[in-house]
């Protein structure tokens, strides 16, 4: 194991033996490992911290250095990013796809040329990658469906504003969520796919609100969708008929939404950056890693978010 994992890293500059600096040599003398890390939009908060806490991760190990690449939400720009890592040779991949069926093959590509991928947040089709890191949407979903239950005691109409629907994420926020209503006199009434885009969000929430004269809450599948629901119904005046509830939980993002009385209630959705590149170096001592790693998941609203929140069962 130690020597493959040796092995993988040889792509790199410094031929000189030995592993990272956990070894407690001086930088100069430790072997240094390039990562690339394609991540797929950076238009997006949330991603902009993913890459911040992946950098400053990396930056307290100075045989790391980080190439980062931003696909603009195009799975083919992403696509070819891999393929760009793996003809340079990058000692590992950090990707974080847009969706998962057209980086699949890129990812297995990858391993097949002997080159670790971690795959982040949002996850490929079968197996072939070396580490998926990420909370359980599924159980994210379902926490929300709870809390949505006992918001409106058990009846109400809901708008449903997915994440993209060919990716993870928003399959397993949908079906987690799902579960948890079903049973409840909880109706979707409007279901729209905002595709993760606070400005989709607001234009689907623009039709709901021209359909429907009695909505009770917003279940958004991020926090940028929830906010884009909340100006649609402000702008006409009906923000007060209904509730608010996002996903993410970002510190600068959905927690100043509900402490603001905006959103009602988010989910915390970490990004997974500073586990990523502790995998890393796990895998560059030669040390085996879990195929998955689940991240928690923290409930803030009104009652909770003064205290930083409530961590999911
Ligand atoms: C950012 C984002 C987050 C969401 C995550 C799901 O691109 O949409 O808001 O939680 O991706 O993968």
């Amino acid at each position: 194991m130690l020597a493959l994992a040796l092995a993988l890293g040889s792509g790199c500059k410094d031929s000189s033996s030995g592993t990272a600096s956990s070894e407690g040599k001086p930088a100069g003398q430790a072997r240094r490992f390039t990562i690339g890390v394609s991540q797929c939009n950076l238009g997006e908060p949330w991603r902009v911290q993913m890459n911040a806490d992946i950098q400053a991760a990396a930056a307290k190990q100075p045989q790391l250095k980080v190439i980062f690449k931003d696909a603009q939400n195009d799975s083919l720009k992403q696509r070819a990013q891999l393929e760009e890592f793996v003809g340079a040779k990058a000692d590992l991949i950090i990707v974080s796809p847009k969706e998962a069926q057209p980086l699949t093959e890129p990812v297995a590509r990858a391993m097949d040329a002997g080159i670790p991928v971690i795959v982040l947040d949002r996850a490929v089709l079968g197996d072939k990658y070396t580490c998926f890191i990420g909370a359980d949407n599924k159980k994210i979903g379902h926490a929300a469906g709870d809390w949505i239950v006992k918001r409106l005691a058990g009846k109400g109409n809901v708008v449903e504003l997915t994440g993209l629907m060919t990716s993870i994420p928003g399959q397993d926020r949908r079906a987690g969520f799902h579960e948890a209503i079903a049973g409840s006199k909880i109706d979707v009434i409007f279901e729209a796919d905002m595709k993760w885009l606070e400005p989709d969000a607001r234009a689907e929430m623009e039709s709901a609100l021209s359909r429907f004269s009695k909505i009770d809450l917003v279940y958004a599948h991020n926090d940028p969708g929830a906010h884009g629901a909340y100006l649609a119904a402000k702008a006409v005046g009906r923000e007060h008929e209904m509730a608010f509830v996002g996903i993410d939980a970002l510190p600068q993002e959905g927690v100043v939404y509900v402490k603001q009385g905006i959103l009602d209630a988010t989910f915390q959705y970490p990004t997974g950056g500073a586990e990523a590149i502790e995998t890393a170096l796990k895998i560059f001592n030669g040390q085996s890693v879990p195929k998955k790693i689940v991240l928690g998941s923290r409930l803030f609203d009104k009652s909770t978010v003064a205290r930083g929140g409530e961590a999911l069962p």
